[in-house]
């Protein structure tokens, strides 16, 4: 959850309305939000559509002071964590990077001591424009971040660079701005999903992995200020945007990229469930007959090949067993030569929304009861930024 208090700058460009869905996803995920609109903002979508969502009325006049001082120019920006402008204008953004301030808006941006985040929206002609990008570098240089704009079909017709960026990839970039940053300069490898391995070129073996434990300790790790990259094989559902990411299927890619990325990482986290035994694949399809017998051959546990390799690496293993949970868990800690697993019951946590897990460690056994899959992702990495510190991976100035 948010819970941080957000003023939500909108201004004139077309992708006003989507200003609406996005207030209701950030209300959904705990945020506080007071909607500031600029007088172009007010042609594309009504002030009382975004007062009725965001649960209070919107304020879009310098001159008009609602309460205290009547300086609100400078009181709101004193008043929240952040402030996003989306959509940000070309006029808009040419403003904050003149510093101009002619209206509350970009009275308040300038006055404001938090965090300011932008979402450029824009035709693409007017994004390429030499005077755009020349205002987008001098905000880059004042520290105002820049989220998007995104490829793709405008509301003009015509397709390129200037869509408003995507809600969900938003709301990421909103968690990590007010985030923790505890892994800021650490850089964390994640794999996730499961993996097909073909028995022939129409059958494969499998396993039920929906890859979205993984997909929820790429977007912990994220927020907290890491950088994140995410190898993903078969999911059950989309894996999250903005996150580095790269797609490997099978035993031998996800083997491949993970040996070919380990070195430039200080985190791997493993909660792939990667086939232990493999196929040999059959070229063409094997024509059906009464019995099928296929032979399997063990595959190479990638982990512990890792933790045996790389010894900088702070190591984090899965395990997910049908009895023993702990045992097996603390067990396969000392066979993999890892720092941390996480165990839990496969039958309830595989494919599941939420899990009960055990963090086992070296020197001992935290259990986290039964949770949604999204908050556990911020326990597990809560718990490696304190073995990581003990050990000494992450540097004591960041904390
Ligand atoms: C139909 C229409 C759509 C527009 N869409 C955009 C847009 O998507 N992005 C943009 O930067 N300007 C767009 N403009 C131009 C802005 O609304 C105009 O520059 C305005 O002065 C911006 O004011 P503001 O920055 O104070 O909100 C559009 C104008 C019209 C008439």
């Amino acid at each position: 959850m948010l819970n941080k208090k957000i003023l939500l700058g909108i201004t004139g460009s077309i992708a006003a309305y989507k200003a609406a869905e996005l207030i209701r996803l950030l209300k959904k995920n705990g945020a506080d939000l007071q909607v500031v609109m600029t007088k172009s903002a007010r042609e594309f979508i009504s002030p009382l559509t975004l007062q009725a969502l965001s649960g209070k009325p919107v304020l879009e006049n310098i001159w008009e002071p609602s309460k205290g001082n009547g300086m609100q120019h400078i009181n709101l920006s004193r008043e929240v964590d952040l402030i996003l402008i989306a959509p940000a204008s070309a006029n808009f953004i040419a403003k904050l990077a003149n510093g101009l301030a002619d209206d509350l808006l970009s009275n308040l941006c300038l006055a404001r001591n938090c965090p300011l985040l932008i979402a450029p929206a824009m035709n693409k002609e007017m994004w390429l424009n030499p005077a755009t990008q020349r205002n987008i570098k001098l905000i880059h240089n004042d520290n105002i971040q820049v989220l998007g704009p995104e490829d793709g079909e405008q509301a003009c017709g015509e397709e390129g660079f200037g869509r408003l960026i995507n809600e969900k990839t938003l709301l990421l970039e909103i968690k990590r701005a007010v985030g923790s940053k505890i892994f800021s300069n650490k850089k964390i490898l994640i794999s996730c999903g499961g993996t097909i391995e073909n028995i022939d070129d129409a059958r494969a073996i499998t396993n039920l992995s929906s890859g979205r434990m993984g997909f929820n300790i790429a977007e912990a790790a994220f927020t907290m200020g890491a950088e994140v990259t995410l190898i993903y094989g078969r999911t059950d559902m989309p894996a999250p945007n903005g996150i580095n990411q790269i797609y490997a299927p099978n035993y031998n890619e996800m083997r491949q990229v993970i040996m070919e990325n380990a070195a430039n990482y200080d985190i791997f986290i493993s909660v792939a469930a990667i086939s232990d035994y493999l196929p040999t694949r059959i070229n063409g399809k094997i024509k059906k007959d009464k019995k099928l017998i296929l032979e399997l051959t063990k595959s190479s546990d990638i982990l512990a090949d890792i933790a045996s390799r790389f010894n900088n690496l702070f190591c984090v293993g899965f395990s997910a067993e049908s009895e023993s949970i702990i045992k097996n868990g603390q067990l396969k800690l000392k066979n993999k030569g890892v720092d941390l697993i996480v165990a839990n019951s496969i039958n309830e946590s595989m494919g599941e929304e939420s899990a009960e897990i055990y963090l086992v460690d070296p020197k001992e056994v935290t259990h986290i009861t039964k949770r949604d899959k999204s908050e556990l992702a911020l326990e597990i990495m809560n718990h490696v930024h304190k073995l990581t510190k003990e050990k000494g991976h992450i540097n004591e100035h960041i904390n």
